[in-house]
């Protein structure tokens, strides 16, 4: 019963735990579901696919040739509590052009044996390039590739700096997968040479829409053995760093990176305290199924990120994650905050502190943050001021109502943040107003003594920024986010000592984005839906059957252009793969 009751933790992919102290006995029933899952796989008529792959929209480039540049090749195996590996990075100089129009990262994996999933991460001067997850090994092998546009680190990638990746992987007798990683930039010339990086869309709030002058680390200092992400262990944990940014500063955008493990890997799963007590479980993740992130900029709350449910490569059942990754797991989402409000507050050329806390954390969440600045080249100083700043804290209203194991637990909740300020550059004096509005709600239900339990949460997440000159004219950059999930688990006693489990989700990522500007509007709508099912059958603790199926659609509507996947998998085969470039709507 209790077996079926914690299903999440049977299933969870545990993959940061080292020596974990609390969570042994799941850790080795963890493993024994790999090696069982990796041996039917080897007997299994289709063979397997080697290659993992995330559904995702290729990158738009231009008709150029790339320079391309291999910066780093790496073995991680024994890497936990390590230094990230290194390497020298330098600009292009070797490259015809020295304008680019687009910068690609891309990385290629490779492993081989049985190991848990591992989160790394790539900084370059410990401003974070990419959040990653890798695809978990087989015995034969198997591989992946990550493709993300970096352009929006352009002034970055054009300084010499150093480049950290860390991977904290363990490899012993039954963990035997060593990740072999290796990265290289690519850089497209602009297609007009002599023109140097400008975004599509010009506009009369000059200066909005393009790259950052200057990107600042928000991430631990280096040396370290370990990632250079902070790491926020509980409720009341808060991680901060000290800042300078350049008096002349006219914009700056907070862009932060999260992702949750161990304890609050399914933290959308966590009972209330209160029925965990009264049932006496244990290693049993609680605290409720609510988190947000909390972002301060010395004391302020600037914003919050309740962040998209990531589902890591062992996440539930690792069959669920082959081939198709979970939305999300290769190349993790960041989250923007406007800053210019704020920035008459901290252009007096002294320190200043950005923070960051998890309400009701469980151990461990990973969080830094990158500031992207944009310098008044006509001026030495700007000046600026904070007109406005309403952030009340969230309004969350938890309900549970159990009998033993039976209830239903629900939580709703929902906050708004919004700053105003100004900040005079040679470009005039621009009023800013940054906006999120966000609300959330989840219903957990367990059923049949613990044997059934369900999960539904969704997710709305909207930012706006409107920047207004005197003149009355506009920019506005506005973002609809919403995150569906579903989760379905089932225990079935079906007698002789014969069991089955289901597992059925439903995750979802929908965004639409509008930037509006006196010149054109542009607009982009993705929806990014995915459907797993798994059956497994045992007798006793001997494994009978397995099947499994994913089915994705992602329809992607752009301005610029349009792209689909939808694509079907069973067993690690493809029975269905659809992609194509036509639209859903008119956008
Ligand atoms: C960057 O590094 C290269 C290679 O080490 C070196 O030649 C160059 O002088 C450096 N540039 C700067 C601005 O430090
Ligand atoms: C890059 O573009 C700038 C103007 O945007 C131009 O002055 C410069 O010459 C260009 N550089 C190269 C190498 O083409
Ligand atoms: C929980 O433990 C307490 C103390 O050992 C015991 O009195 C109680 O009956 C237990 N409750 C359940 C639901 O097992
Ligand atoms: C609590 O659950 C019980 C059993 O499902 C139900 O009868 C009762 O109405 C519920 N109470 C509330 C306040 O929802
Ligand atoms: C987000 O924006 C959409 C579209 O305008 C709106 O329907 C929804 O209510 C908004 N949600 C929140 C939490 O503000
Ligand atoms: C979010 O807010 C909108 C508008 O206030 C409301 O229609 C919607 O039901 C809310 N959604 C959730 C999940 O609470
Ligand atoms: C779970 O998925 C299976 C397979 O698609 C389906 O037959 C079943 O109805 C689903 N159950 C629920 C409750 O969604
Ligand atoms: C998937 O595997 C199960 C159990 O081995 C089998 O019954 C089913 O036919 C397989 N499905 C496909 C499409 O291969
Ligand atoms: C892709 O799947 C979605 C949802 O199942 C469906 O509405 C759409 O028509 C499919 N598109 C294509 C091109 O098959």
């Amino acid at each position: 019963m209790a077996l079926s009751l914690l299903p999440f933790l049977l299933l969870s992919s545990l993959f940061l735990l080292n020596q974990p102290l609390s969570t042994t006995a799941n850790i080795h029933r963890a493993t024994n579901f790999r090696s069982e899952l990796i041996s039917e796989r080897k007997t299994s008529t289709n063979p397997p696919l080697t290659t993992k792959f995330e559904v995702t929209k290729p990158i738009k480039l231009p008709k150029t040739k790339p320079c391309s540049y291999f910066l780093l090749q790496h073995d991680f195996g024994f890497t936990y509590g390590q230094p990230p590996a290194f390497a020298n990075y330098t600009p292009p100089s070797n490259c015809p052009s020295q304008n680019f129009t687009t910068i690609v990262l891309e990385l290629k994996g490779k492993s081989k044996g049985i190991q848990y999933d591992r989160i790394f991460g790539v900084w370059l001067g410990g401003v974070e390039l990419l959040r990653s997850c890798t695809a978990e090994p087989t015995p034969t092998g198997i591989d992946w590739t990550i493709k993300k546009d970096i352009t929006r680190y352009y002034s970055l990638l054009m300084t010499n700096q150093t480049l950290a990746v860390y991977l904290g992987n363990s490899v012993d007798s039954s963990r035997t997968g060593v990740y072999d990683l290796s990265l290289t930039f690519h850089f497209y010339p602009a297609e007009v040479p002599h023109k140097s990086y400008e975004p599509k869309l010009g506009n009369s709030v000059s200066g909005y829409s393009s790259v950052a002058d200057l990107i600042l680390p928000i991430s631990r200092n280096l040396p370290l053995n370990d990632g250079l992400w902070f790491q926020i262990q509980n409720s009341i944990d808060k991680q901060s760093k000290m800042f300078n940014i350049p008096q002349n500063a006219y914009r700056a955008v907070l862009e932060v990176y999260v992702s949750f493990h161990e304890s609050d890997e399914f933290w959308y799963t966590n009972f209330p305290n209160e029925y965990i007590a009264a049932n006496n479980l244990t290693n049993t993740p609680g605290n409720g199924a609510f988190r947000e992130v909390v972002v301060s900029l010395d004391g302020m709350t600037v914003g919050a990120v309740w962040p998209f449910t990531v589902i890591y490569t062992g996440g539930f059942s690792p069959l669920l994650w082959s081939p198709i990754t979970g939305i999300g797991s290769f190349n993790l989402p960041s989250y923007d905050i406007e800053i210019t409000p704020f920035l008459g507050k901290i252009l007096d050329g002294k320190s200043h502190e950005f923070a960051f806390s998890v309400t009701n954390a469980l151990n461990v969440w990973y969080i830094d943050a990158n500031l992207h600045v944009w310098l008044d080249k006509k001026s030495v100083k700007t000046e600026g001021q904070l007109l406005r700043l309403n952030s009340l804290p969230p309004v969350v209203t938890p309900e549970s109502n159990f009998t033993d194991l039976n209830g239903k637990f629900l939580i709703s909740a929902s906050r708004s943040i919004s700053s105003t300020g100004w900040v005079r550059s040679s470009h005039g004096k621009i009023t800013t107003n940054s906006i999120q509005s966000l609300n959330y709600s989840n219903i957990i239900v367990v059923g049949s003594d613990g044997d059934l339990t369900t999960v539904n949460q969704i997710i709305n997440f909207n930012d706006s920024v409107y920047a207004m000159l005197p003149s009355s004219s506009t920019y506005s950059i506005r973002s609809f986010k919403r995150f569906p999930l579903s989760l379905y688990f089932r225990y079935v006693d079906q007698g002789n000592g014969f069991n089955s489990f289901v597992t059925n989700i439903t995750l979802g990522f929908n965004e639409e984005k509008v930037k509006d500007a006196d010149i054109g509007v542009l607009a982009s709508s993705l929806k990014n839906l995915q459907d797993g099912h798994v059956v497994s059958v045992a007798k006793g603790n001997l494994q009978v059957s397995r099947l499994w199926s994913t089915k994705q659609a992602y329809q992607y509507d752009g301005t610029e252009f349009c792209y689909f996947r939808n694509v079907t998998s069973t067993n690690d085969t493809i029975l269905y793969d659809k992609e194509g470039n036509t639209c859903s709507k008119k956008i």
